[in-house]
């Protein structure tokens, strides 16, 4: 499937052995219409990975979706286009149409909820996340669109990563640092500065998260 994004970064948290990936490359310079994430996935199924926790910086569109907490969506919308989106491409893998209706499903989606408890981590549990193609952030109108088809936040990298996991059998869950409010939702300019300075303290809080997680995993 071509290069991953970056070598698999590996650690040891308790007993759990973490691996992983920096999806924009470790220079940051990879957009999220041109990450390979086929390659991602796959180097990490290849590792034995059986359980994907997915960092996703989003945008907000509903009240209660403030920047600066932490979702955990349980639905999607993909808007993606372009994007190697399957292992079924007419190779050796053959042909197979996921079940697809909850893309969240696994118990590794309660299990960050409860680990997020545990740590007194707020977190906004459940939403749908509306992933879009990018790089450019989107137009009002199409923020409203999305808002009408039922997103709740939008983010440009959970598609098609958790539909090539489920093809893979691991499980996917998905921790969205709200990083702005979307685009024609308030009066503030989006900025990178902005972006970052709002989820700085957000991606620790993830880090935390996925720390307990590895310390209590699941028997
Ligand atoms: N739109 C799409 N992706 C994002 C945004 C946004 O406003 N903020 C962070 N990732």
């Amino acid at each position: 499937y071509g290069s991953a994004s970056a070598p698999i970064a590996a650690y040891m948290v308790g007993d759990t052995q973490l691996l992983f990936i920096a999806r924009h490359g470790r220079q940051h310079n990879i957009p999220p219409d041109k990450v390979n994430y086929r390659a991602n996935l796959y180097s990490l199924h290849q590792a034995g990975v059986k359980d994907v926790i997915a960092v996703n910086a989003v945008g907000a569109m509903t009240d209660g979706y403030e920047p600066g907490v932490l979702a955990v969506p349980d639905q999607l919308i993909d808007y993606t286009w372009g994007r190697e989106q399957s292992f079924s491409d007419g190779g050796d893998f053959g042909l197979q149409h996921i079940e697809f209706t909850h893309p969240f499903a696994g118990p590794l989606r309660r299990r960050v909820l409860e680990a997020a408890r545990a740590w007194s981590v707020p977190v906004l549990d459940g939403g749908c996340i509306g992933v879009v193609q990018g790089p450019r952030l989107e137009t009002d109108a199409q923020i409203h669109r999305l808002q009408r088809d039922g997103s709740d936040i939008v983010g440009m990298t959970s598609m098609p990563e958790a539909s090539l996991a489920r093809e893979l059998g691991m499980d996917y869950a998905s921790i969205c640092p709200i990083a702005n409010w979307a685009a024609g939702i308030s009066d503030q300019a989006i900025t990178m500065e902005a972006i970052q300075e709002t989820i700085r303290d957000s991606v620790r809080q993830a880090r935390t998260v996925i720390e307990h997680l590895c310390r209590n995993p699941a028997d």
